[in-house]
């Protein structure tokens, strides 16, 4: 979508963006929470926002169609020196923007900025295997699946697998 804005959040949208999340967990069962278990409030997602400016390996990217939240995208990784190197990406985009191309350039633009912070040169993720946008998505990107947690989910009494998919940006 053309009218799309993408970029870093600010402090003050940390009630829109704990909304959103919170939203989407009962839009979709492919994400590790469910409709309002989204875990941070809005002081903590304030602080969480504030901890991202200028922080070298954990930012959050939002698509925006004007003031509403289409998308949001994250790499969370560890301060630990021997892990810091790795990246977690997670994404989700709303139903209705969905098959838009906003998670493409989401990750698109998260996979140039991990090539840019100097410290990232892996990114993974976990998703469920019968997910088959996302997985679809993943593979597009150049991810590889590295392994398999089998009934690491647990939905309304039925057994979920995860892959765990991984890229080398260096
Ligand atoms: C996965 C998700 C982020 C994709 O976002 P999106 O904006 O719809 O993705 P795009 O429009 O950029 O599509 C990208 C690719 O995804 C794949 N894809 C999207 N929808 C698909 C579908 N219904 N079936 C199969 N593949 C699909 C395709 O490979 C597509 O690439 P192509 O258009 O070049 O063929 C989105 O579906 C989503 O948020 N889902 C719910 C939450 C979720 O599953 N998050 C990931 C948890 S691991």
């Amino acid at each position: 979508m053309e009218n799309i804005v993408y970029r870093n959040p600010v402090a003050e949208e940390a009630e829109k963006i704990v909304d959103f999340y919170n939203y989407v967990g009962g839009e979709t069962s492919f994400l590790s929470f469910e409709k309002d278990e989204y875990p941070l409030g809005v002081k903590e997602q304030e602080a969480e926002i504030r901890r991202l400016e200028g922080n070298a390996n954990n930012t959050m990217l939002l698509a925006l169609d004007g003031d509403e939240i289409a998308g949001i995208a994250t790499i969370n990784s560890s301060h630990k020196v021997k892990s810091r190197h790795e990246g977690e990406l997670g994404i989700v985009v709303a139903k209705k923007y969905q098959g838009q191309g906003i998670g493409s350039r989401l990750i698109e633009m998260l996979i140039d900025w991990c090539k840019g912070n100097g410290v990232t040169t892996r990114i993974r993720l976990d998703t469920r295997t019968d997910n088959t946008p996302a997985v679809s998505l993943y593979l597009k990107f150049g991810f590889v699946v590295e392994g398999c947690l089998r009934n690491q989910t647990l939905l309304d009494g039925k057994y979920y697998d995860l892959y765990i998919m991984g890229m080398m940006i260096k």
